[in-house]
Order: structure tokens, then sequence, then C-alpha cells
């Protein structure tokens, strides 16, 4: 088999307005949102630069100015960390941030829905398979997912989906794939449903916010009306792009944390605080004292 173009784009959707955040999300983007001392967006970031992605494009809206920022040098703050004799904190800066060049930026100027959003990013990815991760989803795991998810496309070539099993009363809120051949490291996708029912859902496996798609997905997706919610979906796209194309399924090792979710994002920070070694005997003390009501 000819060797699949290698994967050296990632697009980041951060354009939503995060409604069932509010008023956290009012005046601050909800990919901002801190788990422990850390924004979503870098943990998406950190994710893609492991896997070996090479330019990082983000989409973004109104409100959202903060994200780029964030990416960005802060002279004052790094020549106070200086003098300040702080330079562990200024070395962790600096690794976390890309390489001068390495970042797009865009704007989806209404919330049209991720399909919407993904369409946006048409000409910045251009004729190339690309990466899209959306970083509400925090995805727990080592390998990162998107390192696993890069082994299954270097393998087929095909786009790529990573699922995981989701509780019968949890399916109504993703996308839900159905599964064919294969194993966990890559099984044959043979349909997709974007929120069903979980009566009429074709497995309890539900997209967890990764994917690798060929770039043919755009023109799918200029040419399609709104789906579920009035928005402009991703998954009708992909629906669509599986009529000419393959896709498959991993079952990645790990566990997802909805941050778009508030219980989500909460249990993402106990879990991310007890991985910490620095603080993560403090905090059990805390918590254990929270537990027993002592
Ligand atoms: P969500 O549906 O979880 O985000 O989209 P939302 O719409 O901001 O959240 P709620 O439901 O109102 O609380 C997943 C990702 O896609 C982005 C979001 O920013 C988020 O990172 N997105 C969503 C866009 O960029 N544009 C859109 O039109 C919709």
């Amino acid at each position: 088999m000819k060797l699949p173009k290698k994967v050296r784009i990632a697009v980041f959707p951060v354009a939503g307005l995060g409604t069932r955040f509010l008023p956290a999300t009012k005046a601050m983007p909800k990919e901002m949102l801190p788990v422990v001392d850390r924004p979503l967006i870098q943990y998406a970031v950190d994710e893609a630069k492991e896997a070996g992605i090479e330019h990082f494009v983000f989409i973004t809206g109104r409100n959202k100015g903060v994200i780029e920022d964030h990416f960005d040098r802060q002279f004052e703050l790094e020549e106070t960390l200086k003098k300040r004799g702080k330079l562990e904190a200024l070395k962790e800066l600096q690794r976390d941030l890309p390489i001068a060049g390495q970042t797009s930026f865009t704007r989806q100027q209404e919330p049209l829905g991720l399909g919407h959003a993904v369409w946006c990013a048409r000409h910045l990815v251009g004729n190339e398979p690309f990466a899209l991760l959306l970083p509400d989803m925090l995805l727990k795991s080592d390998p990162g997912v998107l390192t696993q998810m890069i082994a299954a496309y270097e393998k087929t070539g095909n786009n790529i989906i990573a699922v995981e099993e989701a509780a019968p009363e949890d399916i109504s809120s993703y996308g839900v794939v159905a599964r064919g051949q294969g194993d966990d490291s890559g099984f044959e996708i043979t349909g997709m449903v974007e929120k069903p029912k979980a009566e009429d859902a074709p497995s309890n496996l539900i997209i967890s916010g990764r994917y690798i798609l060929q770039p043919e997905i755009f023109d799918l997706i200029s040419n399609q009306a709104k789906g579920a919610g009035g928005e402009i979906q991703i998954t009708d796209a992909m629906h669509k792009l599986m009529e000419h194309q393959n896709f498959t399924g991993v079952k990645y090792k790990g566990r997802s944390f909805d941050c778009g979710s508030k219980v989500g994002f909460l249990t993402a920070n106990i879990v991310f605080a007890l991985a910490r070694k620095d603080i993560s005997h403090d905090f059990m003390k805390e918590l254990q004292t929270v537990a027993t009501g002592s």
C-alpha cells in the first residue's frame, strides 16, 4: 500500500457559546476553563503536539481573543518571573508555546454548528488529511488519544474516529457509531448517527471529540443543510463521506471528561489533581475531609 499522506495539521474549533457553562462563559471562552492549572485548550494542543502535529488551526469567534494571547509570549510576565528567580515557571510557560508560525487563527462569524466551524478551516487546511480535536472533551490516556489514532491512520489511510463506551443514559448526548470487523485498535465503522435515543443507537460506542478526516469533507459540508438542533453538524457530512471513503474506529485506552458539562468538568479537576504529584497528597486529605463531613 502507498503510504498515506502525513497528518500535519490539527483544527481546534473554539467558537461555540458554551451556554451550558454560563455565566462563567459569558466573557471567558469555555476552552480557557482550567483543569487544575492548565486551560482546556492547552491539553488539546499538548495532545496534538505529542502526536507529531506541526500546525495548529484555531476557529475562534467573538470574545475568544484570549486564546490567541494564551499562545503568544508575554514579555512583561517573563521579565518579572526572571527577576523573581521563578525560572521553573518561566521554563514551563516557554515549553507550552508553539513555535512562531505554527499557529493560524480564523473566525467563525456566527456559531452555526461544529460542521460549519470545521468548514471555516478549509483554506487553511487545503488538500490534506487533518486532525480535528474538540477541546472541551478532555481525554486522559497514555499515549495520547490522537497518537493512538495516528497509528490506525498510518496502517489504513482511512478517516479515523475515536470512540469509547458510554452508559445508556448518556448515549443521546453524543454521536454513536455502528461497529463492523476489527479490534479496538482499528475496526470498520459501518454507520453513525448524531444524538440517537438510547433504544435507536447502533451501539454503545460514542464519538469522543477526536477525528482524522480527509479534505473531501469540506465539499460535503458546503452542500449541507442544517441538521439536529438547527446546527450544521459534522456527523451529517461524515455520514455522506462514508458513501465514498472508509472510516475506522479506534476504541482508545483511557477515558474522557466532557468539560462542556459541569459534572464532567468538576470530575476532570478531581482526577487530574489526584494525578499531580505536587498537590495530590494535600488534595486527597481535603477530599477525605469533605467526604466524611469531618
Ligand atoms: P459544543 O456543542 O460542545 O460547544 O461544541 P458549545 O456550543 O459552545 O456548548 P453549549 O452546548 O452551548 O454549552 C464542541 C466544540 O465545538 C466548538 C465549541 O467551541 C467546542 O469547543 N463549536 C461549536 C464551534 O467552534 N462553533 C460552533 O458553532 C459550535
